[in-house]
């Protein structure tokens, strides 16, 4: 294995395209084209020199792995390896290889394969990782759906509006596990990273809250819950409209936009809102983790 040089990048694309189109080598985040990594790794100061290796047989690429370091965990990028070395033999092999040569003591490392990449979720149960989440990636394409509700009693709130993001995360946190949800805190860094929350209020009392980011052309759902007692009364849409007219009247027609969503595999409910809104399932997702040792 050695460190990406700027030579290696049209490999890496070619990797990157397999694990998009391929279920059978595909990797969830932050899987997808190279622009995107490209983007992703610029916000945590790396590049893709820095973060992936290429994996070599005889001299010949043959493959690429590599990091993404989010607050959360270690992301692992890959294993992806061309399509005649795509083995659990390779997998296993080279994936506690790469754990021990770099300084990855004590961290949560998390690899997420999207469902159908049935070598890499063989060996991660073998290595010791846990199989900790299943979610489905959906997306809706923002230029063929049109907002069906008005969208009063929602405002966008910063992080000025402590009182009103503290009540956003006390909804959040009655459905959400606290991984996901991080509560107040994950909330401002969140907010300070860029993303935009809005509340939707009955009576002056705040009922749901949604959260987004919106990175170049990549628009993501973070968060939408709506309280208990309020749900099925139209509030969940009407956040979720706010949404996609805020993107789409920033937005040049004649390109497509997306707007990006992951929720659990399990939530039904969410799935088939979601479904009805217009989203469509790109891929289901698996989550595995292990806590590396000290
Ligand atoms: C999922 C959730 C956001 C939906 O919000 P909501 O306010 O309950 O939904 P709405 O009343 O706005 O429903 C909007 C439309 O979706 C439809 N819908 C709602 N739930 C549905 C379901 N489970 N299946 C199919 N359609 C559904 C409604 O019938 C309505 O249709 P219409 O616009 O054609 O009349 C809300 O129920 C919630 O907060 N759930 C718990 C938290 C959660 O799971 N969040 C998502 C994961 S982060």
């Amino acid at each position: 294995m050695r460190q990406a040089t700027e030579a290696d990048f049209p490999f890496v694309d070619e990797m990157l395209g397999l694990a998009a189109n391929n279920p059978a080598m595909g990797i969830g985040y932050p899987g997808g084209s190279f622009e995107d990594m490209q983007k992703e790794l610029s916000e945590i100061d790396k590049t893709i020199s820095n973060s992936i290796l290429i994996i070599e047989n005889n001299n010949r690429a043959i493959g690429i792995i590599g990091i993404y370091d989010a607050p959360w965990g270690l992301y692992l990028i890959g294993p992806i390896f061309a399509p005649q070395h795509h083995s659990s033999k390779n997998i296993a092999e080279v994936i506690p290889t790469f754990l021990n040569s770099g300084n990855f003591a004590d961290k949560t490392v998390i690899v997420d394969a999207k469902e159908g990449n049935a070598a890499m979720v063989d060996v991660l149960e073998t290595l010791g990782f846990e199989h900790t989440y299943s979610g489905a990636s959906m997306r809706l394409n923002i230029g063929q759906c049109a907002p069906k509700s008005a969208t009063t009693g929602v405002s966008k709130i910063s992080l000025e509006h402590k009182a009103q993001l503290e009540r956003v995360c006390e909804i959040f946190d009655a459905y959400l596990p606290p991984w996901r949800s991080g509560g107040m805190n994950y909330m401002e860094e969140l907010l300070e990273g860029g993303a935009f929350a809005a509340t939707v209020s009955e009576g002056g009392s705040i009922v749901g809250g949604i959260v987004w980011e919106r990175r170049g052309d990549f628009n993501e759902l973070n968060y939408l819950c709506i309280d208990k007692e309020y749900q099925s009364k139209g509030y969940g849409r009407r956040l979720l409209d706010y949404v996609i007219e805020d993107i789409r009247s920033t937005t040049t027609p004649d390109v497509e936009h997306f707007l990006y969503l992951d929720v659990a595999q399990d939530n039904v409910a969410a799935r088939d809102f979601y479904t009805h809104c217009g989203f469509e399932t790109e891929y289901l997702r698996m989550v595995y983790t292990i806590k590396t040792s000290v």
